[in-house]
């Protein structure tokens, strides 16, 4: 009997292990597409277990990609060591403007790491290019007429949902999509970034349409919120140039004080959004900025005087800096209802309309360099709302 259950810890300690340790390194997150520009792209994949990975990038010629040995780009955030971690984030660049290329993700998994020459490697594998297409993206134009994106906001972890509202967008004819904030609910385990949505984002865009993926003040929530930006490529709060079209993201922060009893004393939202107010006046004074044609601004939490202290933030730390700046229109999410507050001093000291997106609905936008035009759909595919307004 004493052998028996000898024999059955064994059992269960290999199978543990085994469980621990995958034999077969697998992409189980995206690939997705973020940061892209008009000579290259930022290409972010999870995978099952620690890894290597890099980027094997062929033009749009017609050829086999089997042609010929590809380029090849790696994760160079090791500072002159390979990257070995579960996530994987390889800038591409160098590429010519406004051409499609071909790409595939690779990978080696990191079974034992124990010195500098005693790594245990898993069979190296890559997404298909024989039997499937390989994936593509596009770097972006130096021109563009118009810029057509949508805009997702405050699905609370509704995954399904997530799915049914990008099943019915049409991600050939984007530029970019958005996730503007509280795509969770909170930020209690990391899991919850790939599980309750990323995966079905990633799935939606086909490793080909750009997304910027914004935080709401939900993601400021729980002991994994930094693991966050394991998936960001640069900064939270940045800008975006496509053409003559220049888009602000915003990271709105927290709706209540900082010493709220909820936060537990782990918030230190307000030094965070002075110093993003710091970097908005610059950005207002930049080049793109001022010799844009139409100016965009994304944010989570809309500008409201009088509301929450999350609001009132927004109202007083980027407004009067966006107010300078000649902007032709912000969306927002937050509030789980569509409104426009329009730029006559009612709701916000804004000059410009800002829209609100409700909660589980898709907004899909068109820019042209006179007018924006904005439809939001609900999951069942009905138009719910629309609005237009003139650019400046
Ligand atoms: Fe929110």
């Amino acid at each position: 009997m004493k052998r028996f259950f000898c024999l059955l810890a064994l059992c269960l300690t290999l199978t543990a292990l085994a469980q621990q340790t995958p034999d077969k390194v697998r992409p189980i997150c995206g690939p997705i597409i973020e940061n892209p520009t008009t000579t290259g792209f930022t290409v972010i994949w999870e995978t099952n277990m620690d890894a290597i990975g890099w980027v094997e990038v062929a033009p749009d010629d017609g050829s086999h990609f089997y042609n010929r040995d590809r380029t090849k780009f790696y994760d160079l955030r090791g500072h002159g060591n390979q990257v070995i971690s579960n996530i994987h984030k390889v800038r591409v660049d160098g590429l010519k403007p406004g051409t499609k290329y071909r790409y595939r993700i690779m990978m080696k998994g990191v079974k034992s790491f124990d010195g500098p020459s005693n790594v245990d490697y898993t069979r190296p594998w890559g997404s298909d290019v024989y039997r499937k297409n390989p994936y593509t993206t596009s770097t972006l134009k130096e021109n563009y007429d118009q810029v057509r994106f949508d805009v997702y906001n405050d699905i609370h972890q509704k995954d399904s949902i997530l799915n049914v509202l990008m099943q019915a967008a049409k991600p050939d004819e984007i530029d970019f999509a958005v996730f503007n904030g509280d795509m969770v609910s909170s930020m209690a385990w990391k899991e919850k970034i790939r599980e309750m949505f990323l995966t079905t984002g990633a799935a939606n865009l086909k490793g080909s349409v750009p997304l910027f993926l914004q935080r709401g003040n939900h993601e400021f929530r729980g002991k994994d919120s930094k693991y966050w930006f394991d998936y960001i490529d640069g900064e939270q709060y940045h800008t975006a140039s496509f053409g003559k079209f220049f888009f602000i993201f915003l990271d709105t922060g927290e709706d209540k004080p900082d010493n709220d009893i909820e936060y537990a004393g782990t918030m230190l939202s307000e030094p965070y959004l002075e110093a993003q107010a710091k970097w908005l006046e610059e950005v207002v004074k930049s080049p793109e900025c001022k010799n844009a044609a139409v100016r965009i601004v994304f944010g989570h939490i809309p500008p409201r005087k009088g509301g929450w202290h999350g609001d009132e933030n927004i109202n007083e730390y980027f407004v009067p800096i966006l107010n300078k700046a000649g902007i032709s229109l912000m969306i927002c999410g937050h509030l789980h209802q569509w409104m426009v507050y329009e730029p006559d001093g009612s709701v916000s000291d804004a000059n410009f309309p800002v829209v609100v997106n409700s909660n589980c609905e898709r907004l899909e936008v068109t820019a042209g360099k006179k007018e924006i035009t904005l439809k939001a759909f609900s999951p069942e595919g009905k138009e719910t709302h629309s609005y237009s307004c003139k650019t400046r």
